[in-house]
């Protein structure tokens, strides 16, 4: 469905980990936002650089800015963009540096934008960051190393009602009362060091006749926590105020949410923003043949807008 762009025909470790992680919606994505060949593209959730690699051959750009906070996956995506190298340039930071980094190059006029927002299969599989409850790994789930706070220092620290909250606004966890209650006496004992310790005690908080049967109890807990140590939900909110700007008239911005917090942010934003027209009505989402081959497009919702052009001076 996709190419890998290393061209040996001995797989490296490095080949391997890409094949990690499959692009959600690629089609969709690229049909969407190759609007002519072309022009500055900016691809602010690189990842393992999938996406921006059928940009690369499809959209054909210019120039390519690519943002991603993760330094060892930005580093197998220069590798795998290698081909590419004289047109892209990469930066290790957050999407909501984009406004600066273009402004810093003297750079307007973006034609598309896309954000793929969430987590990575390599990062949950690869990263030993405690992002999944199915592994014994050290609790801290920063996408980026270099911010301070991590899991396990909220985890420990926080007092319950705030623990509670987050729960409650990041998670949707109706359990939240009760798995901050079970946190806050546990961590009297001893603290909450690894992935598989918190997911144990959120499972034994929640009683067994609630667990969800097909997801994991402890599953809205760790999207909880990831949100609060990432300020994701911040930093999508400061993106869809800033990158609008950003685009040339009829330049588009296509985005990826996974859950529903995100999802009614950009829904509500594309809505409202007088810089922008919906080009996506409703969310385009993955066919079922995509879903088989990648169950993680299940809940993936892309949603696009345009940058309208500005009115003509009377
Ligand atoms: C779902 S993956 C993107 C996958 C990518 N589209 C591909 O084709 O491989 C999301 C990536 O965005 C990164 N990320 C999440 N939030 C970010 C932010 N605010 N700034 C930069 N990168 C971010 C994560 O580290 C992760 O690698």
């Amino acid at each position: 469905m996709w190419t890998n762009s290393a061209n040996s025909s001995h797989p490296s470790r490095s080949d391997a980990l890409l094949r990690v992680h499959v692009p959600v919606l690629v089609e969709e994505v690229t049909s969407l936002l190759c609007t002519g060949s072309g022009g500055t593209f900016v691809d602010g959730t690189l990842g393992l650089g999938g996406h921006t690699e059928a940009i690369m051959e499809r959209c054909v750009p210019d120039h390519m800015f690519c943002f991603e906070w993760d330094r060892a996956t930005l580093e197998l995506a220069r590798e795998r963009l290698h081909p590419w190298k004289d047109k892209i340039e990469f930066f290790h930071g957050s999407f909501t540096t984009i406004p600066e980094a273009l402004e810093s190059r003297n750079i307007k006029g973006i034609r598309g934008i896309l954000l793929d927002i969430g987590l990575s299969s390599f990062l949950i599989e690869e990263s030993g960051r405690g992002f999944s409850f199915q592994r014994k790994e050290p609790l801290d789930m920063r996408m980026d190393t270099r911010r301070s706070t991590t899991a396990r220092d909220l985890v420990n620290e926080l007092p319950q009602e705030q623990l509670k909250e987050i729960l409650i606004n990041y998670g949707e966890e109706r359990w939240a009362h009760r798995i901050a209650q079970f946190i806050v006496e546990r961590r009297r004992q001893a603290p909450i060091e690894t992935s598989a310790e918190l997911a144990d005690l959120v499972a034994s908080a929640i009683p067994r006749r609630f667990h969800p049967r097909r997801l994991h109890p402890a599953t809205r807990t760790f999207q909880a926590l990831r949100i609060a140590v990432n300020q994701e939900l911040e930093n999508l909110k400061s993106a869809l105020d800033s990158l609008p700007s950003c685009l040339e008239p009829g330049g588009r911005l296509a985005i990826i949410s996974f859950h529903s917090l995100e999802d009614r942010l950009v829904k509500r934003a594309f809505m409202d923003d007088p810089r922008l027209k919906r080009i996506t009505k409703r969310p385009v989402t993955a066919s079922q043949e995509e879903i088989e081959a990648n169950p993680r497009a299940r809940s993936a919702k892309l949603r696009v807008a345009e940058r309208i052009w500005a009115p003509s001076p009377e």
